[in-house]
């Protein structure tokens, strides 16, 4: 039997219900706070993300699934969106309506990482990238707006990681610093960050081997290096965070795995993932709109992993499939055929219905109605259709009404509507 591909998984459908309803929160959420949706197509030019994320990051440097396209162009399944919004952003230059965009998008993301736990080669993302503002209230504003989604979804124990990455100025003097601290400690550091001392020294910062978490752990701290524009509008954005009641940790060693940010960045953790513990990422990246070729535009955004979240919301509240709210239980051909019709028609009008297409008996379709967790049984016969009646039977109070069938789908809906309230 052909297998799933390694590190790809399929969603099964008692696990979709999770899935909709976080999509259903994220959209609702998003737009009572201006945001509009965009959907970007999964592959773009190579090019795209090698000039935003960064050569020298782990995603371009080897996790990438890049293929060639039609005349020599190198193809790549998007590894997060960001790139792909700015882009459509330029490119179909949303600023000339308006310089401030706000917009999300939900989809899958591709990256060639090791799999394991919470961490998956297409994984989703619910991204939210706004355009056009400078404002350090911006920046509070839409992790205000990923805390209250969090807890809209009732997960507790979720923590702000905050950090301030500084401009491209003050950037400088800070990788100098860091670059002076470890040159001496070369010898402690992994091959990876040997070869990055150079060109990305920041990233020493996060990784996760022992031997170069020691090295990092007494490192300066880019807050010692912002310059005084940097450094007030991290003030604000904390000031900002306090006025709105977000609690959050300054956290010198976020520096985040995509080299576009500037100034804020920011995670979102929790314990209750193991290794992975960050459930969604972000920050400022006021450079990336120009870099890319459009005109010179402040933006923020964030993308929280779907995966992960579902992961924990299936920790409080357990999976499962909708039920049924009618089950029809049909005892004899003429009472199945006019069950039958009388099924479509029901679901055409927004009911959820299930019917048996075993000839079984009474008991068995009972069983099965209780084993698919059908709120309400009908119950219909001969003697039942030739009474113009069907006995609805709620499986919970074990309840047993007569109803008209002549005035079916009135009085379902009826039964059904004052059952739920
Ligand atoms: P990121 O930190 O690379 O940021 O990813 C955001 C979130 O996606 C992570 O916190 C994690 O929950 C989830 N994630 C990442 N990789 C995997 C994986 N292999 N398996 C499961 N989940 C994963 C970005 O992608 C930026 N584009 C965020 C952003 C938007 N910054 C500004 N705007």
């Amino acid at each position: 039997m052909i297998q799933l591909v390694r590190g790809f998984r399929d969603i099964l459908p008692d696990e979709v219900a999770v899935w909709q309803h976080i999509e259903q929160v994220a959209r609702d959420r998003f737009e009572c706070f201006g945001f509009s949706e965009i959907r970007t197509p999964v592959i773009e030019q190579t090019a795209l993300f090698q000039r935003s994320i960064g050569e020298n990051t782990d995603i371009v440097e080897k996790e990438m699934y890049t293929f060639p396209g039609s005349r020599e162009t190198l193809l790549t399944l998007r590894p997060e969106a960001t790139a792909s919004v700015v882009r459509a952003y330029i490119q179909h230059k949303l600023y000339a309506k308006d310089p401030v965009q706000k917009l999300y998008s939900i989809g899958p993301m591709f990256r060639k990482e090791r799999p394991q736990k919470g961490r998956y080669r297409q994984f989703y993302q619910i991204n939210a990238e706004v355009f056009g503002i400078e404002s350090p209230y911006m920046d509070a504003h839409l992790i205000f707006m990923l805390v209250r989604f969090f807890e809209a979804l009732d997960i507790p124990g979720l923590r702000v990681h905050l950090n301030s990455l500084g401009c491209p100025e003050c950037r400088k003097a800070y990788r100098e610093a860091l670059q002076a601290a470890f040159i001496g400690k070369m010898d402690l550091l992994c091959s990876d960050c040997v070869r990055r001392m150079d060109k990305n020294p920041l990233r020493l910062l996060d990784c996760k081997v022992p031997g170069c978490r020691e090295v990092v752990s007494d490192a300066p701290s880019m807050s010692d290096f912002l310059c005084a524009d940097c450094s007030v509008h991290f003030q604000t954005v904390r000031a900002g965070l306090d006025a709105m009641g977000v609690s959050f940790e300054v956290d010198p060693r976020l520096v985040r795995g995509l080299d576009y940010y500037t100034r804020t960045a920011f995670e979102i953790q929790t314990d209750a993932l193991g290794a992975q513990s960050a459930v969604a990422g972000g920050g400022r990246y006021d450079g990336l709109v120009a870099q890319l070729g459009g005109p010179s535009m402040p933006a923020v955004g964030f993308a929280i992993g779907m995966d992960r979240l579902v992961e924990l919301v299936l920790a409080r509240h357990p999976a499962g499939v909708r039920p049924p709210e009618l089950f029809f239980a049909a005892m004899g051909a003429a009472a199945w055929e006019w069950s039958f019709q009388w099924a479509n028609l029901l679901s055409e009008q927004g009911i959820r219905v299930e019917i048996d297409f075993s000839e079984r008996s009474l008991k068995a379709l009972m069983r099965r109605a209780d084993r698919l967790g059908a709120k309400f049984v009908l119950i219909v016969g001969e003697r039942e259709l030739a009474e113009n009646t069907a006995s609805l039977r709620h499986m919970e109070t074990k309840e047993q009404t007569a109803v008209p069938v002549d005035n079916l789908v009135a009085a379902v809906k009826e039964t059904i509507r004052a059952s739920d309230s």
